[in-house]
């Protein structure tokens, strides 16, 4: 039986003072101190607003010393840290809080380790598409492996805010526009992160954030508004979050946005009810960072006291860097205005965690050695070229691909050589240096290239040209919205130039979002889509490129035709007037009606054909059975995918959603049967009063290798 930890949480809870107490809430940053008098965030300011160039900054920064505040640690002020990514530091911290704090509570180190460590995976968006919960949960157990090392005890990951509007950055930190996909993949994620025990010293703890709807920001500006429905909220954004809690993750992190008025950082309802109430989550919540403290900036608290004391009350258990529960709640406490049973279950939250990583047994759990030892082993490298090769969408292809032996590329952009931008943003441990670039592959696998930099004229003598183009990785990520998200006009200046060659042309996109690339869709014959990739771009493209690796991966965000029809999604509800031909129905009289891209979407080298679907009513659920053939000529891997649409109900139900898929090897020739079984209770959705019901009623399955084309049938439940 799972031990809890209630005996030692108790013991411990009556030794300690309120002082020690509010210490074991407090995660803290190390601050940089000695080079300068201001904030660090107020020096980032400085030099995005010009004051200062990047060449001081960087000055700056190394004459900096990283002050970890030692003398509140050693008076049982600090419970955890944020940020630390050495073993020595880590286990000399450790070792203050465990020899030299009156109780000898161990430490928790916190990290933002989102696709990978120091080996960087493809960001999750491009993982995504690789559909295959087992590979979304071997990078995990990778990147464990290496922060572990490290000396991490528990990351800010995975981000499973369902991203419906791509000028939103943080589109790039989770796994796209579906509820399915980014529960399958959150709990996947969960299981690599955390491993089957959690004292192991590999086991990482994961924090599942951003608890919720942070996806939804209005107009897909960053920690902007939501506002919605609860069956909206319970149906197409919640979902992620009950799959990850139940799949074990041990932490939660409200997300910094208001839902309906009430920022989640403070919300009963969402951190008491939803979370512990009703999904039993026992683990702990620690705000995202700074969060308690612009509670007043939001308007919702006088000052940081008031903003303390609600989020403690609404279920918040750690203070991620804000410093305002170690400023006001030992007063608070002391003077009844927040009660000694809040303080506490906070407190014994925070413990159980510590207790169930074996940290009281095993404080250190890495050393120098270990750490060296851990990173980027070869196994590790080709997990993660495993990975890019298998996230790499083939976007489309007028019989340009695969490419044929000894051909000789002309390979323009910056991004073709850019090691550093490879792994994409959220990568906070990399060393860009670690990374293959498209260039770097080429030199090592004595492939005939001309690299054209933006100086150098076209060369003729080429048989190929292959555009790098797309988003630097800073375009995406935390406070990245765009309001456009088309390529600039250089970029499609250069398609256009390698056009006029007549030479077969390849747009290569790098980017951490869907772009808008109408253009670039109608004129040139092949697109593939390499988000950010990782340490093995290189490597993994050019096997792509050159038919090593057949593409298999599909889309898990749908790419508009202009940033104006953000946002978009394939499973949205119908209007009373659809999108049509006649002028008044649902559209922009400026763009098609469809996006470029739909979700769903990928070619591969061969092709699939889809015939025979039938659908059986049974006890459980309909049984769903359709035949892939693979009708080319090469062998391939395709993702069949199977959604289903309520015909009619009493809430209005979107025209497509996604019930289950299934990832398929063919040879060339063969052909399988993919049978799926849909429980009825997959098929429900919420009421007017919040009741989940399934109907009776008609229903119709689709089944494709996207969600546009689809073998489909009718049926009656
Ligand atoms: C802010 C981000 O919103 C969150 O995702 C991250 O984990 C924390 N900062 C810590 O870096």
């Amino acid at each position: 039986m799972k031990n809890n930890y209630e005996k030692e949480i108790k013991a411990l809870l009556k030794k300690m003072t309120i002082e020690e107490k509010v210490g074991q809430l407090q995660q803290c940053g190390p601050s940089l101190v000695g080079a300068f008098d201001v904030s660090f965030d107020e020096l980032v300011n400085m030099v995005f607003d010009g004051r200062i160039s990047k060449a001081e900054f960087q000055n700056m920064m190394s004459s900096a010393k990283q002050d970890f505040h030692e003398e509140d640690l050693r008076a049982g002020k600090i419970g955890s840290y944020n940020g630390l990514n050495d073993a020595k530091t880590a286990n000399e911290l450790q070792k203050i809080a465990v020899t030299e704090t009156r109780l000898g509570i161990p430490l928790l180190f916190g990290y933002d380790v989102i696709h990978g460590y120091r080996t960087v995976t493809p960001i999750p968006l491009a993982e995504s598409c690789a559909w295959e919960p087992e590979l979304w949960e071997r990078t995990a157990r990778i990147a464990a492996e290496e922060a572990t090392a490290g000396g991490v005890h528990l990351t800010f990951a995975p981000m499973v805010d369902v991203s419906r509007d791509a000028r939103w950055g943080r589109v790039s930190e989770g796994a796209g526009e579906d509820v399915l996909l980014s529960s399958i993949y959150g709990a996947a994620k969960v299981k690599g992160f955390q491993g089957d025990d959690l004292t192991k010293e590999d086991a990482m703890a994961a924090c599942v954030k951003h608890f919720a709807a942070y996806g939804a920001a209005e107009a897909g500006k960053d920690y902007n508004r939501v506002d919605m429905s609860m069956q909206r909220l319970f149906e197409e954004y919640l979902p992620p979050f009950e799959a990850c809690v139940k799949a074990g993750a041990r932490a939660v992190m409200p997300a910094f946005n208001d839902i309906n008025g009430i920022p989640c950082t403070v919300s009963p309802w969402l951190l008491t009810d939803v979370l512990r109430n009703q999904w039993e989550f026992d683990g702990m919540t620690i705000s995202d960072a700074n969060a308690i403290a612009e509670c007043v900036t939001h308007g919702i608290a006088e000052n940081t006291a008031a903003a303390a004391k609600q989020a403690i009350e609404a279920g918040l258990d750690m203070d991620m860097t804000s410093n305002a529960f170690s400023d006001t709640l030992v007063k608070m406490t002391s003077d009844g205005a927040v009660s000694m049973e809040v303080l506490d279950r906070a407190v014994a939250n925070v413990l159980r965690v510590k207790f169930e990583l074996g940290l009281f047994d095993h404080p250190y759990r890495t050393s120098e050695e270990r750490e060296k030892a851990a990173m980027l082993k070869p196994a590790y490298r080709s997990l993660a070229r495993e990975a890019a090769e298998k996230s790499i969408v083939l976007l489309k292809n007028d019989a340009v691909l695969p490419l044929k032996p000894g051909l000789k590329l002309g390979i323009a952009g910056e991004l073709a050589n850019n090691r550093g931008e490879m792994t994409g943003a959220w990568a906070i441990k990399a060393d860009g240096e670690d990374c293959v670039s498209l260039i770097d592959a080429c030199m090592a696998q004595g492939i005939n290239y001309a690299y054209i930099d933006q100086n150098t004229a076209i060369p003729e003598d080429c048989d190929v040209y292959i555009a790098a183009v797309g988003e630097v990785k800073n375009q995406s990520g935390e406070a990245a919205s765009r309001a456009s998200i088309e390529l600039p006009a250089e970029q499609i200046d250069l398609l256009k130039r390698l056009i006029e060659t007549d030479k077969p042309v390849i747009a290569l996109l790098f980017n951490g979002r869907p772009l808008a690339i109408p253009w670039v869709a109608e004129h040139v014959p092949a697109i593939i889509e390499a988000w950010h990739p990782g340490v093995e771009a290189g490597n993994a493209i050019l096997n792509i490129l050159f038919g090593k690796v057949n593409p298999s991966a599909k889309l898990t965000t749908t790419f508009p035709y202009a940033s104006g029809q953000c946002p978009i999604y394939y499973a949205h509800i119908n209007t009373g007037r659809p999108g049509g031909k006649s002028k008044f129905t649902s559209k922009y009289l400026d763009t098609p009606l469809v996006p470029v891209y739909p979700f769903g979407h990928g070619l591969s080298y061969t092709t699939f054909a889809y015939s025979e679907l039938q659908v059986r009513e049974e006890q459980e659920g309909v049984t769903v059975s359709v035949k892939v053939k693979n009708s080319g000529d090469c062998e391939g891997v395709e993702i069949v995918q199977c959604y289903i649409r309520d015909i009619v109900a009493q809430r209005v139900r979107p025209i497509k959603q996604l019930v289950d898929f299934s990832k398929i090897p063919l040879e060339a020739g063969e052909e399988k049967e993919v049978v799926f079984r849909v429980p009825y209770h997959k098929i429900g959705y919420y009421d007017m009063d919040m009741n989940y019901v399934v109907e009776e009623g008609e229903f119709e399955l689709f089944v494709g290798g996207n969600s546009v084309d689809c073998l489909s049938h009718r049926f009656r439940l």
